[in-house]
């Protein structure tokens, strides 16, 4: 934004000042404070002082200077950016095929694209890759089920989801009574590991899996630039990497046969004693993968708190391969949420929640007397419950454990992704209705309450609750945000009128619940949440 790139030259670190960004209205001094902080120690290029302790700077601005600034940056915002971009990969959603599409991969994706957005927005390149998890002694397991059920792999063409999932709980039970159906399935499983048998029908299950996981993206508007595989990283094709692990001393043999890295004194399994792969070995050259293949400044993992443990090890091995591999790594954790299920028992498909989410959202709808008619469609109500569920996401702080409440997603008062909908719907309808014409320039002396002022200093916080969001990987920071932003301008529908005054009055007061608009519709956007124009 433009404001901000004017006072950003005035810092060496330009990160800690816009973290620190705090625009203040006084209204009955007309005029708005923006003041910073600059990171301690670091000269500061007027002065040519020390700021010893990261001294507060403050900026005073005339209100007249100040709105049409504002409104300036938001019609058209500055392209030029404000921190250097960067690439950014980004390993989210990530899910097994053949096991259930849990709450805890739901959180993944929406995070996930959260943080991919916001990368994007300040020009860094972002690649989005979805990691599934098709390997291990489970897809023995599955692979075994396939045969015993004599299911053809054509046949995965209707519902190819539901049908492996119910395949895999098959072969389990048939597990649980019958060891040779274990051995059977680690037989298969080691002979495909170790390439004595081909991946053929594996290929018929990839390709069934993403076009079904596509469609699920597509309601939810995520595309992923990226799908790797475990599978990718078996034993055959990682045994040379395995290798040279072994020779740099970086895993070595225990008495049984299993080859572990120490770490801190741990010793951690990196190849089971027959040489079969696990979670973490694929993980090893997955990450090496990566590195080669984008040459990301920052790795971001989203996966849940649960993995901590996995992550940690993981980037300890690698560090022992070399440092630059894990620099730019994080683990990007997040809690667990209860209660996600629906009607009809347990999540086990994203599918289903969100069908559960468009239904409850077409009752509420029905049952409301402010629903427009043109409004009533199942587009419409598969937004608002995708909304729904979304922000009901993204508002928890990432790393708290939360329990999923229906109710509380879908409620249209409160702070819910509804009632961000019904705003945008409103300011829309508010443009389209008027008759009155957008001014092409901002004129201040028509902008005199309080409540205009208090609108304009929300606005012009945006870019740096964008990147305060980015710096902490929180969407809650932006969202509640978009909250206070959202009570101020139902302040100023409440105050101020656009019909029946004065024409460059009205188009004024116009101009600047536009610009609100835009400010919602942008946040919406980079929150992963397509903004609707009636409800
Ligand atoms: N498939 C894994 C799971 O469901 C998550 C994978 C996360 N990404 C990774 N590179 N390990 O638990």
């Amino acid at each position: 934004m433009k404001l901000v790139n004017e006072i950003l030259p005035h810092f060496v670190d330009r990160n800690t000042a816009l973290r620190n960004l705090r625009i203040s209205y006084k209204h009955d001094e007309t005029k708005f404070i923006m003041s910073t902080r600059n990171k301690p120690g670091l000269q500061n290029y007027d002065t040519g002082q020390n700021e010893k302790n990261g001294a507060v700077l403050s900026f005073c601005y005339e209100r007249k200077a100040f709105i049409q600034n504002v409104i300036k940056s938001c019609v058209a915002p500055e392209m030029e950016p404000l921190v250097k971009p960067k690439k950014i990969a980004i390993d989210f959603s990530s899910p097994n095929i053949a096991k259930p599409f849990h709450a805890g991969h739901l959180r993944s994706t929406v995070i996930g694209n959260f943080i991919a957005n916001v990368h994007t927005y300040f020009d860094n390149v972002v690649t989005k890759i979805n990691y599934l998890g098709d390997w291990g002694t489970q897809f023995g397991l599955l692979q075994y089920g396939l045969k015993a059920l004599d299911i053809d792999l054509k046949e995965l063409k209707s519902n190819p989801l539901k049908t492996l999932y119910d395949v895999y709980v098959h072969a389990n039970k048939l597990a649980a009574t019958n060891d040779n159906v274990i051995q059977e399935a680690r037989k298969y499983f080691s002979d495909i590991e170790h390439g004595r048998m081909n991946l053929e029908n594996w290929k018929k299950i990839r390709e069934v899996t993403i076009e079904e996981l596509e469609k699920v993206y597509k309601r939810l508007g995520i595309q992923f630039d990226v799908y790797l595989w475990e599978s990718d990283y078996n034993g055959e094709a990682i045994k040379p990497l395995m290798e040279y692990l072994e020779r740099e001393n970086i895993i070595r043999s225990d008495e049984s046969g299993k080859k572990t890295a120490k770490i801190n004194g741990r010793d951690v399994t990196v190849l089971k004693s027959d040489n079969s792969t696990i979670y973490i070995s694929r993980d090893i050259a997955s990450l090496l993968d990566k590195y080669k293949k984008y040459e990301f400044d920052k790795m971001l993992y989203v996966v849940e708190n649960a993995q901590t443990g996995h992550f940690a090890d993981l980037f300890e091995i690698v560090k022992q391969i070399d440092n630059k591999y894990v620099d730019g790594c994080e683990h990007i954790k997040f809690g667990r949420v209860r209660g996600m299920s629906t009607r009809t028992g347990n999540v086990v498909f994203l599918n289903d929640i969100l069908d559960e989410a468009k239904n409850k959202m077409h009752e509420k709808q029905t049952l409301s007397k402010n629903t427009r008619r043109t409004a009533m469609n199942e587009e419409t109500c598969d937004i608002l419950g995708t909304s729904a569920v979304i922000i009901n996401d993204l508002k928890q702080k990432r790393q708290k454990d939360y329990v999923f409440d229906w109710d509380r997603a879908l409620q249209s008062e409160g702070d819910s992704g509804i009632k961000l909908q019904y705003l945008h719907c409103r300011l829309w309808s508010l443009e389209q209705n008027c008759g009155i014409a957008l001014p092409d320039i901002c004129e201040p002396e028509h902008l005199t309450e309080e409540v205009i002022g208090n609108v304009i200093a929300e606005l012009a916080k945006f870019e740096s609750v964008l990147h305060k969001s980015l710096e902490e990987y929180e969407a809650c920071i932006l969202l509640s945000y978009l909250f206070r932003l959202a009570r101020y301008v139902n302040r100023m529908f409440n105050e101020v009128q656009v019909k029946n005054v004065e024409n460059d009055l009205a188009a004024q007061r116009l101009l600047v619940f536009h610009c609100a608009r835009l400010v919602v519709k942008t946040g919406l956007e980079i929150l992963g949440v397509k903004p609707l124009t009636e409800m």
